[in-house]
């Protein structure tokens, strides 16, 4: 059955978004940042002319604290910068998941909610978080060095400035205006369907910055992320079956580890795939990305995961709702097909073999182990049930891009979610 329904992804998540305080002006009420004018900062002390009754700001992710002192009148000043300062963290650089929508997509909406042109904003930014990657200098001389980001950063900010090298330094330095934090309106822990003109513009946005590449000459396709830490055993006999029954619509089918490839590449083959199958991991992220709203994703979800965090992957069911318009989950149930990896808990191992955890035995567990029994096994996927997911996504996909054909551009179409 295919059912539309208002998108409330992750509920606790949302009640964050009203402990931040904004002054000056009324801003959406999902927001974490605060804004002032008249800033003084040194070493980490602002005093500003704004009135705000707080007397500190924390930086969410980070540890960053910030006093804040008032003034009447505008504190003394040499030089004013006159453009709006952002400050701002990217947790988990240069992960692409996060990176993309906790950090960059955020600063589009904050942009956005302050009708900030690129010309006006200087981003202020500090990489935090355990995420290690590959090993490069983030902060070189004052500069916040983005990589394969800096393309869509340079679309949105004048400058990419390193946070570290201000707070760091001994000087002075004055805003006129500065936002301490990042709108999380589209954050994709907190997407909500009030939101989705704003996310839809940023989606638009990226695929013009990076979807440039021509890739190879298929139109239409589907993807089966390949990972090799989560592992679908029986991929190619996946790829096989899915390729017959996409041939009637002219489909290619390919099987692709998007850690191998390239951001403007992933975008790019995102452009002419309406499918997209894979186990939770970043590459869903490219779900964001698809063509809305007649793309879909199915969602494969391992042995345990409902029992165990039910909640685990709803972020990736909200980008795939909000960027391909069709989402699909599949959950392996065949606990012989799952092959847990080394660090994964005998003991939890033992109870999903017995079919006997239950959500009052899991609280034994920690969240960590719970998340590593989820994340750290390879699996067998049943072919058939993917098929009757594919199939209902193909006819889904010809419906709506029949019908896309008969609505105006200023309607968007409802949302679809099946997973329910
Ligand atoms: C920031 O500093 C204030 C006052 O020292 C303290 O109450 C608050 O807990 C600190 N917050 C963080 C996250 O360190
Ligand atoms: C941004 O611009 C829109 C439309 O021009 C306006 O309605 C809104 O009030 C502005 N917001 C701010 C924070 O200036
Ligand atoms: C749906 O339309 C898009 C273009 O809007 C096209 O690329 C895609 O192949 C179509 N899909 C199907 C299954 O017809
Ligand atoms: C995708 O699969 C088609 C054949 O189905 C192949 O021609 C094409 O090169 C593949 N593209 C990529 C990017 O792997
Ligand atoms: C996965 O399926 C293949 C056959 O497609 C089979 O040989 C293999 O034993 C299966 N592995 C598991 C863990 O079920």
């Amino acid at each position: 059955m295919l059912e539309r329904e208002n998108v409330n992804v992750i509920g606790h998540v949302f009640l964050l978004c009203f402990v931040a305080t904004i002054y000056m002006n009324s801003r959406p009420a999902c927001a974490k940042y605060l804004y002032l004018e008249d800033v003084v900062f040194e070493r980490g002390i602002i005093k500003t002319r704004s009135q705000p009754k707080l007397s500190h700001w924390h930086l969410e992710r980070s540890d960053i604290n910030f006093t804040i002192r008032h003034t009447m009148t505008s504190p003394f000043c040499r030089n004013w910068k006159e453009e709006t300062a952002v400050f701002a963290i990217a947790w988990n650089f240069p992960q692409y998941g996060h990176t993309l929508f906790n950090f960059v997509s955020n600063v589009f909406a904050t942009a956005s909610e302050f009708n900030i042109t690129k010309q006006q904003l200087i981003l202020y930014v500090m990489k935090t978080g355990g995420y290690k990657g590959p090993p490069s200098a983030f902060e070189v001389n004052g500069r916040f060095v983005a990589g394969q980001y800096e393309p869509i950063l340079k679309e949105l900010c004048k400058e990419l400035l390193s946070l570290k090298a201000v707070l760091d330094s001994p000087k002075k330095f004055c805003f006129r205006r500065l936002v301490l934090g990042l709108s999380t309106s589209i954050d994709h822990y907190s997407l909500r369907k009030k939101n989705l003109k704003l996310f839809r513009r940023f989606a638009e946005l990226m695929k013009l910055v990076y979807g440039v590449v021509h890739v190879d000459s298929c139109v239409a396709r589907a993807i089966i992320i390949n990972r090799n830490d989560r592992r679908i055993l029986n991929i190619n006999e996946l790829a096989s079956a899915l390729s017959s029954r996409l041939h009637r619509s002219s489909m290619c089918v390919n099987v692709t580890d998007f850690s191998k490839i390239s951001i403007p590449v992933q975008i790019s083959l995102m452009k002419t795939t309406s499918l997209l199958v894979g186990i939770d991991g970043t590459g869903l992220i490219n779900a964001a990305f698809l063509p809305y709203p007649c793309g879909a994703m199915i969602h494969l979800r391992t042995f345990g995961t409902s029992t165990l965090k039910p909640r685990k992957g709803s972020n990736f069911r909200a980008l795939a709702l909000f960027g391909a318009g069709l989402y699909y989950a599949w959950e392996n149930s065949d606990f012989s097909s799952a092959v847990f990896h080394s660090q994964v808990p005998r003991k939890i191992i033992q109870l999903l073999r017995r079919g006997q955890v239950s959500p009052l035995q899991d609280q034994t567990f920690t969240s960590r182990q719970k998340g590593t029994t989820i994340l750290r096994q390879d699996t067998n996927v049943s072919i058939s049930d993917v098929l009757i997911l594919a199939d209902r996504a193909r006819h889904e996909i010809i419906r709506c891009n029949a019908s896309k054909l008969l609505v105006r551009n200023d309607s968007p179409l409802p949302l679809h979610d099946t997973s329910a």
